[in-house]
């Protein structure tokens, strides 16, 4: 089982209107709402390709239930430590005149320590019983950017691999708790590191940085260019397939919830780059955030191909 904590819930409300009056009033002609999250994705993309997935992490008072009620509709399991407050949300205004996407986020209701504590016991419990441990996407306010830090070397005795999939501050400290895995995109990449890559080699070097830090295995993630996998020994390069895309939100989570999926079947190096493209390809062949299936995993799975890079 993997178990997922998602520090930072939302719901994603999507209206649609027909040209944008930009301080006037703008009808909506459709809407809907999505509850999400990096860690919630992945655990939804993680079971829907066959594995058994628990979300955890921080859920409020107000609108907390919808998030739960998707995770319920999906047969995940779930155990938030739950706070007051609500659900932050995202709003996101398409204008279908234009096909312009413009979006407004809220940055999240404070949390306490107290609400931090009560995570930390939370997890053990949960990391006792998973192999896997995936820790992304940004918190809210009062969430020291050292958390993933410290989660990590709470969880460091345990026979537990881990996921660190997180930007900026977050990911920097994050780095030091030692993860096994890291997922930084292109953009995570060079901000990170202060650097700017223009080819696969400086990919593959900037990899190398993170692997003298500690970290075992460095996904980069390329977009519509593909990605890049690399341990101490090895590195791959799988070009992106080129498929209708629908939406590519998630798509991170995704090659996450594969490489989690190749990892738990006991696969290479090779095929965890496979696994995680082919995932990643399925989920942005769907609508909006809507995620991989199986059936469309296993089809994707054999075009992909992998270059050696060492
Ligand atoms: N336009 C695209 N065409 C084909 N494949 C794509 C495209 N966009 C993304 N992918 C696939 O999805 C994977 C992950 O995408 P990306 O690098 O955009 O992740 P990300 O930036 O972490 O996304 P997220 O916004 O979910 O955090 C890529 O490595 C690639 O395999
Ligand atoms: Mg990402």
């Amino acid at each position: 089982m993997i178990t997922t904590v998602t520090l930072n819930p939302c719901i994603d409300k999507s209206v649609t209107i027909e040209g944008f009056t930009y301080g006037g009033m703008n009808r909506i002609i459709d809407s809907r709402i999505d509850p999400s999250g990096k860690g919630i994705n992945v655990a939804i993309a993680y079971s829907q390709l066959g594995g058994q997935a628990l979300c955890t992490g921080i859920n409020y008072r107000v609108n907390g239930d919808l998030v739960e009620q998707r995770l319920d509709k999906a047969g995940i399991g779930h155990d938030f430590v739950t706070v007051n407050g609500e659900v932050r949300i995202n709003h996101k205004v398409y204008d279908r005149s234009t096909q312009v996407v413009t979006e407004l986020n809220e940055s999240g209701h404070m949390v306490d320590e107290d609400a931090l504590v009560r995570l930390k016991d939370k997890l053990m419990v949960h990391c006792r019983a998973s192999d896997t441990l995936v820790l992304s996407g940004s918190v809210p306010r009062g969430v020291p950017t050292t958390i993933y830090r410290e989660l990590l070397r709470e969880m460091s005795a345990l026979p537990i691999k881990t996921v660190l999939d997180a930007e900026g501050e977050l990911f920097l400290h994050g780095l030091e708790g030692k993860p096994y895995i890291i997922k930084p995109n292109l953009f995570e990449l060079e901000t990170t590191l202060d650097i700017k890559v223009t080819s696969h080699q400086d990919i593959v070097n900037a990899a190398k940085v993170f692997l003298d830090k500690g970290v075992k295995i460095v996904g980069v993630s390329l977009g519509s260019q593909g990605a890049i996998i690399m341990d101490e020994h090895h590195g791959y390069y799988a070009p992106a397939l080129k498929v209708d895309v629908k939406g590519t939100t998630g798509a991170g989570d995704s090659i996450i919830a594969g490489f989690c999926l190749a990892m738990k079947e006991g696969l290479n190096l090779k095929d965890m780059l496979r696994y995680g493209v082919a995932a990643a390809t399925a989920s942005i062949t769907r609508e909006g955030t809507l995620m991989c299936t199986r059936e469309d995993f296993q089809k994707i799975l054999p075009q992909v191909k992998v270059e050696t890079l060492l």
